[in-house]
């Protein structure tokens, strides 16, 4: 009897053995996220006129972060409606959200959404819907074979850990050409044509991260006929609708151009910027399908993998966003607010070039600056310049010469220019 209660205990927890350390002890210590590294060296940072252009979220003026009054006002009007309970949403999301966002991305008359075709899952931000999207890649698309997922070189940080999270090793295509700090389409088109059949192309729908390089309608064209031919799918990541241009629509010109053309395609879509909904983590994946039949066999599949991730997603900021975009009024008013930021990022822009090549006459062309779009741009810096800019000047920005313009303001952007002045003729 003792023998066998031993046996079964022994089953349940088996004895630890001491020599052994446990399996956490063998954990490796993580470097920090760059980014987040960044961050915490600015604020540690005493120096009175430091400046930080690391950070991917919009500044006003005063370097502070900016609630849009629309969702001041959506917040408001959420706080006073006493039918709302905190109850789950529904496991793909609150179904009045999805479908407006939907409408946003794909546009109204898409002939996605008249046909029923498209699938939307409402998700944690951007972030969760590259995931959601990485993971139903993993469980769905025929590889055909070779598991190929092509990223744009360089891309955002987390593209690359998002994939691998799921099992898939990503292969680089190239995109930025450093000589002429503008897009290499020659590589991209090359990289089309040499990729296996049926491989997904990640494609930043707008406002590139981090060059701040978007290729021209035309060039968009160009991508989708190769794509089309090599029956590749597009997985669209759309992370700044309205902030690039400062227009919605022109925005998602790229993914609605390639619905039109039937390039078989799925949307990553973010409210974190252009509605200043950072931490609401309120974003969506929509999955375009041939036919609604797919489509109704998609969104089954969504259900059941989004069930077993986050069972269903959170409901505030949803609710918010599901106001601003159905209420005439309130949309019209963040179609203004959504100005306000671009417009502040387009005269930064403006001013940096006029400082760099009027008052300073820096060595080398600046146009560049002027014609990137959206938050961020590519300085053409190297490591060791951007390295000296923050190690000198106290201007925090990446090692890969990326800064992002809504860091810039008019009380900093004198400091900034006279910076990069310096370091580009090695007087700093
Ligand atoms: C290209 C790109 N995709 C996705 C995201 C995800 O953002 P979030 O998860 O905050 O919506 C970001 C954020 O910086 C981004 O730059």
């Amino acid at each position: 009897m003792a023998t066998r209660i031993k046996q079964l205990v022994g089953h349940i927890a088996p004895p630890i053995d001491m020599a052994t350390p446990e399996l956490w002890q063998e954990v490796p210590l993580a470097p920090p996220d760059s980014i987040f590294k960044l961050t915490a060296a600015y604020k540690a940072d005493t120096y009175p006129k430091k400046v930080n252009l690391g950070v991917g979220a919009y500044r006003d003026d005063d370097s502070k972060p900016w609630v849009l009054p629309v969702v001041k006002k959506a917040t408001e009007k959420l706080l006073r409606n006493e039918a709302l309970d905190h109850e789950y949403l529904p496991i793909l999301g609150l179904p009045e959200y999805t479908a407006a966002a939907a409408k946003l991305i794909l546009g109204s008359d898409s002939p996605a959404l008249s046909e029923s075709r498209a699938v939307s899952a409402q998700t944690i931000s951007g972030t969760g819907a590259n995931h959601l999207g990485a993971l139903f890649l993993t469980k769905f698309y025929r590889f055909n074979g070779a598991k190929k997922v092509y990223l744009s070189n360089p891309t955002w940080a987390n593209h690359h850990a998002i994939f691998r999270n799921v099992g898939i090793e990503p292969v680089d295509y190239p995109y930025y050409n450093p000589d002429t700090i503008s897009l290499d389409l020659t590589g991209l088109i090359g990289s089309l044509q040499e990729a296996p059949p049926r491989s997904v192309f990640l494609l930043h729908a707008c406002a590139h991260n981090p060059t701040g390089v978007d290729p021209t309608e035309e060039e968009w064209d160009t991508i989708a006929n190769v794509m089309l031919e090599k029956n590749h799918y597009a997985f669209f990541d759309c992370a700044y609708q309205g902030f690039a241009s400062g227009d919605l629509d022109k925005d998602a010109w790229a993914v609605r151009h390639f619905v039109q053309k039937g390039v078989p395609l799925l949307v990553c879509q973010s409210f974190a910027k252009n509605a200043g909904l950072y931490g609401e983590r309120v974003g969506a994946l929509h999955i375009v399908s041939p036919d609604k039949d797919t489509a109704d066999r998609v969104r089954s599949q969504l259900s059941v993998l989004q069930r077993s991730e986050i069972s269903n997603p959170p409901s505030h900021g949803a609710r918010l966003v599901e106001l601003i975009l159905n209420d005439p009024e309130m949309f019209a008013e963040w179609k203004q607010d959504i100005k306000t930021m671009s417009g502040r990022i387009i005269s930064m822009r403006k001013e940096l070039h006029r400082l760099l090549t009027q008052v300073h006459n820096t060595p080398g062309n600046w146009d560049h600056i002027l014609n990137q779009i959206g938050m961020f741009s590519f300085t053409g810096l190297n490591a060791e310049q951007s390295k000296a800019m923050i190690e000198r000047a106290h201007v925090y920005m990446t090692g890969n010469g990326r800064i992002s313009m809504a860091g810039l303001n008019s009380h900093n952007i004198e400091y900034f220019a006279e910076s990069l002045d310096k370091v580009v003729r090695g007087t700093l």
